[in-house]
């Protein structure tokens, strides 16, 4: 028999780019952006090298910027000065997240997707995603509750996308329901529907400024878990997400495929803060090739089904595209 030769299309740079399967393109990627209350410098993170928190106007200048890259859009997370039980800062419109959207979609609302976190960790000051019952359990319908005023002021702001990523039951339909009775029925919903309880989202707590107490056990997925992960996607399709999202990205690629391949609407995944700080050490210390093994990972992320990815390269990633 002759030798079958795959190895063919691999000879040259036109037939390996002609062969490709998948390319990733700037639109297709988000940039998760840390605004925070109070400041006028940018602050450092320190576990995640080369991310900050932005002050407002250190807001407005990566959002030129992000416009400039043609990327997809931008997921603002707000960092508020002081936070309490129930997550005030939330839903005030002069709260620091609602204000910092404000801003992005006079800038930048024509040229980006503007999305806003909706959860309320970010807002509470024991850390959780919701509020707490007596016996200090997240109560998840009374936190649906928290989640609809937290919507209502998203939208009154002007955000595109609410990106639900609390895990209660049942968020995205009492947001949705929230939204078209106040009139908000263009208001879209990214629904964090197979956000698994990992240990990769720890830098975060530090760009939030989170102090959680105890854990997330009893809202996100368990990591050996990939059914349940799309049990979620199909519910929050049925409840009227018009995106739903994988997240972390990397080591749930076989969830991602299996979500994509059922769900009738766009996929995304996040690449989280702990996938970039990995990729961040081990290319400080020289141990892999700082741009090959980022765009491999997202590459990555895109074959196994994503449509975008949120991820903090996304601005230099779009560079390295061009
Ligand atoms: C919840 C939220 C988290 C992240 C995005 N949205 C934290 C969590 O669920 O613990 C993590 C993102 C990252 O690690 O980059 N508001």
């Amino acid at each position: 028999m002759t030798t079958i030769r795959p190895r063919r299309l691999r000879a040259t740079p036109a037939l390996r780019a002609a062969a490709r399967e998948t390319r990733l393109h700037p639109r297709e990627l988000v940039l998760p952006l840390f605004v925070r209350e109070g400041i006028d410098a940018p602050r450092p993170i320190a576990s995640m090298p080369g991310v900050q928190q932005h002050s407002l106007d250190g807001l407005r200048r990566v959002l030129v910027q992000a416009a400039d890259a043609g990327i997809g859009g931008v997921m603002i997370f707000g960092v508020p000065e002081r936070k309490d039980a129930s997550g005030s800062g939330a839903d005030d419109p002069d709260g620091i997240l609602n204000v910092a959207s404000r801003v992005a979609v006079a800038e930048v609302g024509d040229a980006l997707v503007v999305q806003t976190d909706l959860c309320l960790d970010e807002f509470t000051d024991h850390g959780h995603c919701g509020v707490l019952d007596d016996r200090g359990v997240v109560d998840n319908d009374a936190t649906l509750a928290r989640y609809e005023a937290m919507a209502l002021a998203q939208a009154e702001a002007g955000s595109a996308l609410l990106g639900l990523s609390g895990m209660m039951d049942g968020q995205v339909a009492a947001v949705r329901a929230a939204l078209d009775r106040a009139g908000f029925t263009g208001t879209a919903l990214l629904a964090y529907s197979a956000k698994y309880a990992s240990a990769f989202y720890g830098p975060f707590r530090e760009a939030v400024g989170s102090s959680l107490r105890g854990d997330r056990l009893t809202y996100q997925l368990d990591p050996g878990n990939g059914r349940e992960g799309v049990r979620e996607a199909v519910l929050d399709v049925e409840e009227g997400a018009d995106v739903v999202m994988v997240k972390p990205a990397g080591g749930y690629l076989d969830v991602l495929r299996r979500v994509a391949d059922v769900v009738p609407v766009p996929v995304w995944a996040y690449q989280v803060s702990g996938e970039y700080s990995m990729l961040e050490a081990a290319a400080a210390n020289g141990w892999i090739a700082r741009e090959r093994a980022v765009l491999e990972s997202l590459t990555s992320i895109r074959r196994a089904g994503a449509e975008s990815i949120l991820t903090y390269y996304a601005l230099e990633a779009a560079a390295w595209l061009d």
